[in-house]
């Protein structure tokens, strides 16, 4: 089936929400390329229930996928996803929202006459009643699954239970809550006990972060708006971990810096803070931004412009050096590769629906090529900052393995080597780099691995 697009504005959150979940299951994009697309088909005071919509039943999806097949005879064709998706959102809030029981089986079964389906009206109302009279029983039967206990994909858990056995329980725990809201703060505009002072006198009240010294978590999440002068750029939205590629790096006026896989432009913007703030200066960071997708540079630039620093933006393929490179070598060089972003699926709940295990050696073999075609880029002395969202070990300790076997001229440093100041015991250390784990209240997943370029 083709995505219909929601023809017009003010659809109801179901509606959309139901457009924007078969998009997912069809595998027409992601989740937040898909609400991008389509949040504006509903009011703006209906946006937070489409978003409770469709981050729910990602989030909730192995189990919500696992109790549907259970219910139906025969899965639905891939023509009727839209009625699949209806019946998921329908789970969701039976199980999980406030919504009445019988209001929640009336409008889905709405839906289904919406989507010009009425020969379905009697197979949802009745799966949905069973689901209404039998949950207990019916979750208890089904608990054994990897899946359904685990409430992630089974070869995922797969996956996570071979690398990662000690912390199989808080990746779980941690990749199946909402993530808490944690700020960056501008510390080339302001400290951030001050900063912490500021929110605290609008009522917001925020804890320091314990790996990055620019990061403060709020107690509860706010609009951006509420921010003191988030529209003057003094603070951003950033999880810790991702936080922690400047404070390693260290960038300092002067120096030529390359931020390889640049959108949104999260640490791009923070690169350009931390130098400024350490030089307490007027001029700027020499950065140069390479990213691939048009749509996604021009989020960088709004980043950038709204904290008010220039970087060189590119759009090309940072492996295709001709198409972006000038010839003149980096002092030092972010690398955050396109991987799995397996330590963000709480971000991303919608991974647990899209990724596939062939997917990793795709993201593998992208990552090689970019690593080994950028590192020429770099001046003999200088250093590669190597990072990923991601908790498995080929898109990271292995990839790095492979590369610094492949490579004489570089050599693994400590991730302080750049910054005296910073905490060395972040994550655990693996064999090269460290690998950092999510957790509940805290950071996010993420990998770091820091290269020098030896002098000949
Ligand atoms: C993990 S995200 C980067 C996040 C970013 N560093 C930040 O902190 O906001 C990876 C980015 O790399 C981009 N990308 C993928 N392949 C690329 C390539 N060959 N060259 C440049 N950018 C690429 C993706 O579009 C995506 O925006």
């Amino acid at each position: 089936m083709k995505p219909t697009d929601v023809p017009s504005i003010q659809h109801s959150a179901r509606q959309v929400a139901i457009q924007v979940v078969t998009n997912i299951l069809l595998q027409q994009g992601s989740l937040s390329t898909q609400l991008a697309r389509h949040q504006h088909d509903v009011a703006s005071e209906h946006i937070p229930l489409l978003k409770e919509l469709c981050f729910g039943v990602c989030r909730q999806y192995p189990l919500l996928n696992s109790i549907a097949l259970h219910l139906l005879n025969h899965p639905f064709e891939e023509k009727d996803m839209d009625l699949y998706a209806a019946l998921l959102i329908g789970l969701y809030q039976l199980g999980y929202m406030n919504t009445p029981d019988h209001a929640a089986v009336n409008e889905t079964v709405e839906a289904c006459r919406l989507l010009n389906k009425d020969w379905a009206t009697k197979l949802i109302n009745a799966v949905l009643r069973r689901y209404q009279r039998e949950a207990d029983d019916i979750i208890e039967a089904l608990e054994a699954m990897p899946s359904v206990e685990y409430n992630q994909p089974k070869w995922l858990v797969k996956r996570f239970k071979k690398h990662w056995p000690e912390q199989l329980e808080q990746i779980i725990e941690a990749s199946n809550t909402h993530p808490p809201m944690c700020i960056r703060i501008n510390e080339s505009q302001v400290s951030r006990e001050t900063y912490k002072i500021q929110l605290a006198e609008q009522g917001i009240e925020s804890q320091d972060g314990v790996l990055s010294p620019s990061a403060l978590y709020l107690r509860s999440a706010v609009r951006v708006n509420e921010l003191p002068d988030f529209d003057d750029g003094f603070s951003s939205v950033q999880d810790e971990s991702a936080q922690l590629a400047a404070h390693i790096l260290a960038p300092e006026i002067g120096e030529r810096v390359l931020d390889a896989c640049a959108a949104p432009g999260g640490k791009t913007g923070h690169l350009l803070e931390f130098a400024a703030a350490k030089e307490n200066a007027e001029q700027t960071l020499d950065l140069t931004a390479v990213e691939l997708e048009p749509w996604r540079l021009e989020k960088i630039e709004a980043n950038l412009e709204r904290i008010g620093l220039m970087a060189n933006l590119q759009c090309a393929d940072a492996g295709d050096l001709d198409a972006w490179w000038d010839g003149i070598q980096f002092d030092k060089i972010l690398l955050d590769v396109p991987c799995s972003a397996t330590g963000v699926i709480r971000r991303n709940p919608d991974i647990k629906i899209n990724r596939k295990p062939a997917e990793i050696d795709e993201l593998t073999s992208i990552q090689k090529n970019i690593v080994d075609q950028v590192w020429k880029t770099l001046k003999p002395g200088g250093y590669l900052l190597y990072a990923t969202c991601s908790l498995m070990p080929e898109e990271n300790e292995q990839q790095v393995a492979a590369f610094l076997a492949t490579h004489d001229d570089a050599i693994e440093k400590p991730l302080n080597s750049l910054n005296s100041e910073l905490d060395i015991s972040l994550g655990l250390p693996v064999s090269h780099g460290h690998q950092l784990f999510p957790t509940v209240k805290g950071n996010d997943g993420f990998y770091y691995c820091l290269i020098q370029k030896v002098i000949a």
